[in-house]
């Protein structure tokens, strides 16, 4: 290997990623006074968060009546049924404060006519624990909720004097022999130099890796980047299987189409011209859970009633709203229409698809963010000196699906609790540990060996075979065959990494060993998704199996857990947490109310 000079920085903690997770995580730390540095791959306010539309759930009742217990009903039976219950109920409980806390911050959150935050209806949001009306929970700034918060989040952590590193993508955990994390190398994109981080803490906030999928709603930077850090270092990843497609990705383009805008009163139809949702769901309808409004609209496809001169897509209608809604409410998804589809959305329908949005799995964590690494005997242990949030994480509150705009707040809600949690157990008075030359020089060699790769597949061609294999084989609806190929395929697609050909030997700009770093990230979340996918025998959420059509909880409550090493994973179990953090006498919920059942909406 080529000898590499590197700059040592330390600080207290280091947070990967600046989306809404990392942001409000890096705000929260540095508020406490904790030295603070955010590492990110692209500028903070160019994270695939800016793309988030509809909107933040949290129960501020300000459209009619709501509670977090009704809140947390949803979220329970969302997720399937697979959520941890504390979890859910820290998400749930704390959601307003952290919306006021955004409010507070500046976010422009549109207004009602008293003045208060706007809040719409979206799927599987409801009241009176499934048995009331649709609810209007999720807070919105038009259609365009995250790139408000990100932009406001960015500028208070400014101001908190928090250090930013942009365009330094991370390369590696920088672990001890003991198993603690101590640190973590990054390449300066436009430079060529390289940086290890010593902290106390790391904080992994790197988003979901939407782009192992062949067509999906993230950037091209999601590519699962905390969560290869992990599996190298011997980490596991949780729930991998479940992979949520949005009803309505733009029919060709993927980008999104978001469900505010079936909360404002828009609805799909097939080609007969048929309200087909009302004949699968006939209580929620269009604004059933995703999971369920994705299998449906697959159905009418298969069935021969897609629209189209292929019958291969759906229509949303949108143009018998109100113009001034469209153009107050939905601004952004109008232009997105007109730009992605040609569609002016006041007289013609978008043609729209199920289209890979996000990862339910990911890395491990409490509902403080910390990392797990379960053990024999010790399902919850924590991996010192590592925190996951946001997509990156699985708390798991979403469980086998997440409800729309449950997302944005589980960015806000546990970025702001690891930061919580590290002022509890980051003391700012002792000096950082440096991080070992033995971790140092294993990440310098990977990176070193994929600089000088010169095998015989490019990283294109191979990322383009993991893409079509996982659109193929763990799509929306699952087989036991579509499986084992799947693990046959992805398991030999694993296996060329070790063809790899880079032909960009610079370190200046290299989007080409860039592009390869972050296929050796997307590689091993991919791999975990249909190998834990091809073993979970039942249907679940986001993971429906055909030939095991129900949900199984005598067998299957519980989480998977992946460790990934090259092309081989393996696969064990952690149960399910079913204890909330507060009990009924304590104001807290009544858990016959949450006990599972038939998910119908
Ligand atoms: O449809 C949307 O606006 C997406 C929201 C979400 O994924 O939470």
């Amino acid at each position: 290997m080529a000898a590499y000079e590197y700059e040592t920085h330390d600080y207290d903690v280091v947070v990967v990623g600046a989306g809404g997770a990392g942001l409000r995580a890096t705000l929260g730390m540095a508020e406490q006074g904790l030295r603070t540095a955010c590492v990110t791959k692209v500028f903070p306010t160019r994270s695939h968060t800016v793309a988030a539309q509809g909107g933040i759930a949290a129960s501020l009742g300000n459209m009619g009546p709501d509670n977090w217990q009704w809140h947390m009903y949803d979220t329970v039976k969302g997720s399937d049924w697979l959520g941890d219950t504390d979890a859910m109920e820290y998400l749930v409980r704390e959601a307003p404060k952290a919306v006021y806390e955004l409010e507070h911050y500046g976010v422009p959150f549109s207004r009602t006519e008293a003045g208060k935050i706007y809040q719409r209806p979206f799927g599987g949001h409801t009241t009176e624990f499934g048995e009331g009306p649709p609810v209007q929970r999720t807070c919105a700034a038009a259609d365009r909720t995250g790139h408000a918060i990100l932009h406001t989040l960015y500028g208070q952590s400014l101001k908190e004097k928090a250090e930013f590193f942009i365009e330094y993508f991370a390369i590696d955990l920088l672990m001890s022999e003991d198993g603690q994390c101590q640190g973590v190398l990054a390449w300066k994109l436009d430079d060529g130099t390289l940086h290890v981080f010593a902290a106390k803490m790391v904080v992994l906030a790197t988003g979901g890796y939407g782009r192992a999928y062949f067509s999906a709603t993230s950037a091209h930077t999601c590519t699962g980047d905390g969560g290869g850090m992990v599996a190298r270092a011997g980490l596991p990843l949780q729930d991998m299987e479940f992979v949520q497609f949005h009803p309505t990705g733009i029919y060709g383009s993927g980008c999104l189409i978001t469900e505010g805008a079936r909360g404002e009163g828009g609805y799909l139809t097939n080609a007969e011209g048929e309200r087909f949702m009302e004949r699968y769901a006939p209580t929620y309808k269009d604004l059933a859970s995703r999971d369920v409004v994705s299998r449906c609209m697959t159905i009418e496809i298969r069935e021969g009633r897609g629209v189209g001169a292929n019958k291969d897509h759906i229509h949303l209608n949108l143009s018998h709203l109100p113009p001034e809604t469209l153009a107050e409410r939905l601004p952004g998804i109008s232009e997105s229409a007109k730009i992605f589809a040609g569609v002016d959305v006041t007289k013609e329908p978008i043609p729209v698809l199920p289209t890979v949005h996000y990862n339910m799995g990911g890395i491990p964590t409490n509902y403080w963010g910390e990392v797990l690494n379960p053990a024999e005997g010790d399902p919850d242990r924590v991996a010192p000196g590592l925190m996951a949030v946001g997509e990156a994480g699985c708390a798991s509150v979403h469980g086998a699906n997440r409800l729309g705009s449950n997302s944005l707040i589980d960015l806000v809600v546990f970025g702001r609790a690891a930061a919580i949690r590290a002022g509890q157990i980051v003391d700012p008075s002792t000096a950082v540990p440096l991080p070992s030359k033995a971790a140092i020089d294993k990440a310098l060699g990977r990176m070193d060996g994929l600089r000088h790769a010169n095998g015989t597949v490019t990283t294109a061609e191979l990322r383009l075979e993991m893409q079509k294999t996982m659109q193929a084989d763990a799509a929306v609806f699952r087989t036991d065959k579509s499986l084992a190929d799947g693990v046959e395929k992805m398991t030999a697609v694993a296996g060329k990494l070790g063809d790899i050909k880079v032909s960009d030997r610079s370190m200046i700009w290299n989007s080409d060993l860039m592009e390869t770093l972050e296929l050796t990230n997307l590689m091993p979340n991919a791999l975990a998704t249909v190998v834990a996918a091809e073993a979970r025998k039942e249907s679940r959420g986001a993971h429906a199996h055909e030939d095991y059509p129900d949900r199984d909880d005598a067998n299957w409550r519980k989480h998977s857990l992946s460790r990934v090493e090259g092309a081989s994973v393996d696969l064990t179990y952690r149960p399910v947490h079913l204890d909330p953090l507060t009990r009924t006498e304590d104001g807290g919920i009544d858990l016959k109310k949450i006990a599972p059942k038939a998910r119908v909406y």
